[in-house]
């Protein structure tokens, strides 16, 4: 079974829980991109692009944030809630400031175009996008945007730089996706493993 985890921190907690469950060191070496260990092939990527690995059954099952599959629309089965990596998905803007509820249209950067679009259209409110890749938070600083969404996590980003959080849009966190295709032909496999996973993370 091959599964893809997002590089970095949560990847490091999902193999912490499987070395809680085969009671061995799961850890990608070096530079490694594969890490096979326990009948697992495991797949080092980067968050982004862990949803496209398992939509197109490159690998079978993924770990992902909620707000990264609700971007991407990705046709995948979610399986499980590990509860990891919580954080939400929010308009926030200049501290004290709430002029963009007047404006006619409001200018909001981001790197979620999809959320976005579909947080303020249903609310009927139009909106010109702006995409940007990082440090989002600058935007509304320099007056490239009235407000932006973006993932909040402690709320220590919009503070150092004097924004607050405005709205929140979701809550996210992550999440065990699989292959439609490889949970119909692995769906005892699949199974034992998100049983397993579920006991020793208490999800
Ligand atoms: C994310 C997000 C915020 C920050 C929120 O940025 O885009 O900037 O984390 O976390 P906080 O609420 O705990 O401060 P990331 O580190 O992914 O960098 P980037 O957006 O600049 O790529």
């Amino acid at each position: 079974m091959r599964i893809a985890l997002p590089k970095g921190r949560i990847a490091d907690e999902v193999l912490g829980i499987f070395k809680r469950i085969f009671d061995e060191d799961f850890k990608f070496e070096n530079r490694k991109l594969i890490l096979k260990k326990a009948g697992f092939t495991f797949l080092n990527v980067r968050n982004w692009d862990v949803a496209t690995y398992v939509e197109r059954q490159a690998a079978d099952i993924g770990v992902v944030g909620l707000d990264v599959i609700t971007e991407l629309r990705s046709d995948v089965l979610e399986l499980l809630d590990l509860g990891l990596g919580k954080c939400r998905i929010s308009v926030g803007g200049i501290k004290g400031d709430d002029g963009y509820k007047k404006k006619s249209e409001i200018v909001v950067a981001t790197k979620l175009q999809n959320i976005t679009k579909e947080y303020f259209s249903k609310k009927g409110i139009p909106t010109q996008i702006i995409k940007l890749n990082g440090s989002i938070e600058l935007a509304p600083l320099v007056g490239l945007s009235d407000v932006i969404v973006d993932i909040v996590e402690t709320g220590n980003t919009l503070k150092e730089n004097g924004l607050e959080e405005k709205e929140v849009i979701m809550h996210s966190s992550a999440r065990l996706i699989a292959n439609k295709n490889s949970f119909l032909l692995k769906k005892p496999q699949i199974l034992e493993l998100v049983d397993r996973i579920r006991e020793v993370n208490g999800a």
